[in-house]
């Protein structure tokens, strides 16, 4: 017999190494309280959190909360059922209303994940005759929506224009075609030049399908994502999100003003052949997503947070993923594995949680230390931090 797990192991060996130091294994941590979307205890200690992708602080909104009490006394824990057949509860409508008030779109589709809407939207409209364009450093998702619908994958180099009309016109005349877009990338957080980008896919013939995962409640003026901050949210034909970073939850969705998107509803594997979400999630999901149509507020002040953060870190002589501060993510790149893995765990010592990120999950093989702000962090929450950095950074020799 071929033992099938062999494959794993080479990353067994590194994984045993870098813990065979004494070092807190950084993929295994565990919450033990949540005090609010900036604190929790881990390992007994009280944590700042820099690594939630809760940017809009929505996890603990008293109305947010109230709304899932609430459906979960009147509609049960779960639906036990596909969207298609029994899954459908009043809330799911409600929590797709309130999508398409929020991007002032014809039509939207709730998924129980954002994985499941790219794997669900991609492989369902792009098939094996079709040809799928997308940045290399797409999210997994992404990738895995075009292996389920068995396109044609045409990468390009992240956030280059030229490569993407280039591959575009080598493309036979009359194919189907998409190109796939992140609004804001999430491992180093850079965000994509979407404007000249659906100005070229639009030239040549294409869709354009854009995941906002990372932008929605945060930018453009109404937190729409890049698509909106960048005027061309109109020529975009289909948006995809997630409920589980800004709107607080958990759940993804579509949405699109395309006139048949409906149809998707009956031949969307991912959409069709799983449970719906609980009646809970979409009452705290649709409720968080009305409120985020108002908070011009909040989103002026993590853009304080992360000007703050990313210049203090800066001024400590951190590497940073982009030379000026273009979304809520700040990345600080490490020289290798061990070195991040010893700056993940002082800062956990001193009592602040960042995600630790590598490859393959990285672009070019980099470990990164990536920092995730929230609305909610106070001025002095984010001096607390550059702190801690400070103090970290010395002890593990990545500053001097
Ligand atoms: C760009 C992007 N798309 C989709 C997803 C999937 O979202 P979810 O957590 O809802 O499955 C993520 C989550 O990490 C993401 O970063």
């Amino acid at each position: 017999m071929t033992d099938l797990f062999s494959k794993f192991d080479p990353l067994i060996e590194q994984r045993e190494q870098l813990l065979s130091t004494g070092l807190t294994d950084p993929f295994n941590l565990v919450m033990e309280r949540v005090e609010s979307p900036t604190v929790a205890i881990c390992n007994g200690k009280r944590t700042i959190l820099l690594g939630t992708y809760n940017y809009m602080g929505m996890t603990f909104d008293p109305d947010v909360v109230e709304a899932g009490k609430r459906a979960l006394d009147e509609f049960g824990s779960g639906t036990t059922g596909s969207r298609v057949l029994n899954g459908t509860y009043a809330g799911h409508r409600a929590c797709e209303d309130a999508l398409k008030d929020f991007y002032a779109m014809d039509y939207a589709m709730v998924f129980s994940t954002g994985y499941q809407a790219n794997l669900g939207i991609i492989s369902t409209i792009a098939g094996k005759e079709d040809y799928i364009v997308l940045d290399i450093d797409s999210h997994a998702s992404i990738y895995d929506g075009c292996a389920l619908g068995n396109a044609q994958i045409v990468p390009f180099r992240h956030n280059d224009t030229e490569a993407l009309e280039k591959r575009l016109k080598r493309i036979p005349e009359g194919a189907g075609k998409l190109v796939v877009l992140e609004g804001v990338y999430s491992m180093l957080g850079d965000i994509a030049p979407l404007r000249e980008m659906v100005a070229v896919s639009k030239a040549n013939g294409a869709m354009v399908l854009v995941d906002e995962a990372h932008s929605m409640g945060f930018i453009g003026e109404h937190g729409r994502g890049v698509s909106e901050a960048q005027g061309i949210i109109d020529d975009v034909d289909f948006i995809i999100g997630t409920f589980s970073k800004s709107v607080g939850t958990v759940g993804g969705f579509c949405v699109s003003d395309h006139p048949k998107f409906e149809i998707l509803r009956l031949v969307c594997r991912p959409y069709v052949f799983t449970a719906s979400l609980p009646p809970s999630v979409v009452a705290t999901a649709a409720t968080s997503i009305r409120k985020l149509m108002n908070s011009a507020d909040k989103r002026a002040h993590l853009w304080e947070n992360s000007k703050r953060l990313h210049a203090g870190l800066r001024q400590l002589g951190f590497t940073l993923g982009t030379d000026e501060p273009q979304s809520a993510i700040i990345a600080v790149i490490m020289p290798d594995l061990e070195k991040g893995a010893a700056m993940w765990e002082a800062l956990l010592n001193e009592g602040l949680y960042v995600n630790l990120a590598r490859p393959p999950a990285t672009p070019a093989g980099m470990t990164l230390l990536r920092c995730s702000l929230c609305a909610l962090h106070t001025e002095e929450q984010v001096g607390d931090i550059l702190g801690m950095f400070a103090a970290a950074g010395r002890a593990t020799g990545c500053i001097s």
